[in-house]
């Protein structure tokens, strides 16, 4: 007698959303909406992936959540996430730096421009407005840096792309590895526009998660 497994949650979400059915709004995948719906029914959360801290951070950046100054040419960007632990906790008061290049690719080395140190609140979550972040030399893709530390957890250094970089050319799961330094596809993240008509910005969640010490 053949035996009738009950379809997983994944199963139906997938055909689901194959027929058109069930549609994940941005800037999640369906992909990214069911590892995510899984994770949280598991209580469990893969750690984010390490990557290179690079040679342009500095310490000491400002308490600030606005990184971008008045007048600032670019794509107005703002960049949200929660920080959690690999039990699927948050984690209140973690420090997260970030550090990027601005529009044009340049870093501030004599000051703190798009530097900024944020401490995530009571839900471990964190904010910042920022530039979408230029390209420049010696780097293939636009990125934004970040050195994430909580106590009791391993300090993480990691970067967060963008799923819209022109060198992805549309496609950032085939074309991801052009940028040799990214080191896991998670890092590329789906960005979505919002805002009204005359204020459009692109919006981007970027959860973090650190593992236990
Ligand atoms: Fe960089």
């Amino acid at each position: 007698m053949a035996i009738t497994e009950r379809p997983t949650r994944r199963d139906l979400l997938s055909k689901s959303a194959a027929l058109g059915v069930v549609v994940a709004s941005a800037p999640l995948t369906i992909a990214e909406a069911i590892a995510g719906w899984e994770q949280r029914e598991q209580g469990v959360r893969k750690p984010t992936a390490w990557d290179e801290i690079g040679p342009f951070y500095k310490r000491s950046a400002p308490h600030t959540a606005t990184l971008l100054r008045n007048g600032d040419p670019g794509l107005p960007l703002q960049v949200a996430g929660r920080v959690y632990g690999t039990g699927g906790e948050v984690l209140q008061g973690a420090t997260i730096e970030v550090w990027q290049a601005d529009h044009f690719g340049h870093y501030d080395l004599d000051g703190y421009s798009y530097r900024a140190t944020l401490i995530a609140d009571g839900n471990g979550a964190y904010r910042f407005d920022s530039m979408m972040p230029g390209h420049y030399p010696g780097r293939v893709c636009q990125h934004i840096h970040y050195l994430v530390q909580a106590p009791g957890h391993k300090p993480l250094t990691t970067q967060l792309y963008f799923a819209t970089d022109p060198v992805f050319e549309g496609d950032p799961d085939r074309n991801y590895t052009r940028d040799p330094l990214i080191q896991s596809r998670e890092l590329v993240r789906p960005v979505a526009l919002a805002g009204d008509p005359k204020d459009i910005h692109a919006a981007v969640t970027f959860e973090i998660v650190l593992e236990r010490i």
